[in-house]
């Protein structure tokens, strides 16, 4: 996960973490989820979301990144984890932070409907909390019920 996310094609679209931070999240500290993507059975991808339900500001996806790119697969695994959050979590809000200048990855949320948001004053500091040191150049973008 380290080698995808440092490759050159990736690292300018996305944070970079170390193992120790993968490994934490993947054993689910701090509400932390580590999802494998596949595609045809093959390990394509992750996913990692924070789940912040209980301080009222949703799930946030942290970070996704599929190897081979524009296959559909980004688009898919997005699609079921927004199934399984508005269905069996019944969640309210899934959220995310996009750099300016990713296309493809604003193309995706706006396929499945995510729309920019920019948190209500009172609840701001909560949202900063949740998403630790964001890019300079990056906006929100949320869900509020799956297309
Ligand atoms: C973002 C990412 C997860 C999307 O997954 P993917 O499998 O490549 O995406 P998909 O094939 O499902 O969909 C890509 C869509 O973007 C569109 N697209 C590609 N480049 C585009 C561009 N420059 N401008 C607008 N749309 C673009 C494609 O046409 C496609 O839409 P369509 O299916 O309606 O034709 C993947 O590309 C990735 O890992 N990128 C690097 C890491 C990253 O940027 N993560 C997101 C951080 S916020």
């Amino acid at each position: 996960m380290t080698a995808l996310e440092r490759d050159s094609v990736n690292r300018e679209l996305i944070g970079q973490w170390s193992d120790a931070e993968h490994l934490a999240a993947i054993r689910g500290e701090g509400g932390r989820e580590h999802w494998i993507v596949e595609r045809e059975g093959e390990r394509a991808g992750y996913l990692i979301a924070y789940d912040r339900r209980a301080s009222g500001t949703g799930i946030y996806v942290k970070r996704i990144l599929v190897g081979e790119k524009e296959l559909g697969t980004g688009t898919e695994a997005l699609r079921a984890f927004l199934d399984d959050a508005f269905g069996r979590r019944a969640a309210t809000e899934v959220w995310l932070i996009v750099r300016d200048g990713n296309d493809r990855a604003r193309a995706v949320y706006l396929k499945l409907g995510f729309v920019p948001f920019e948190p209500a004053a009172e609840v701001a500091a909560l949202y900063d909390r949740v998403n630790e040191a964001p890019p300079e150049k990056c906006g929100r973008m949320r869900i509020t019920s799956p297309r």
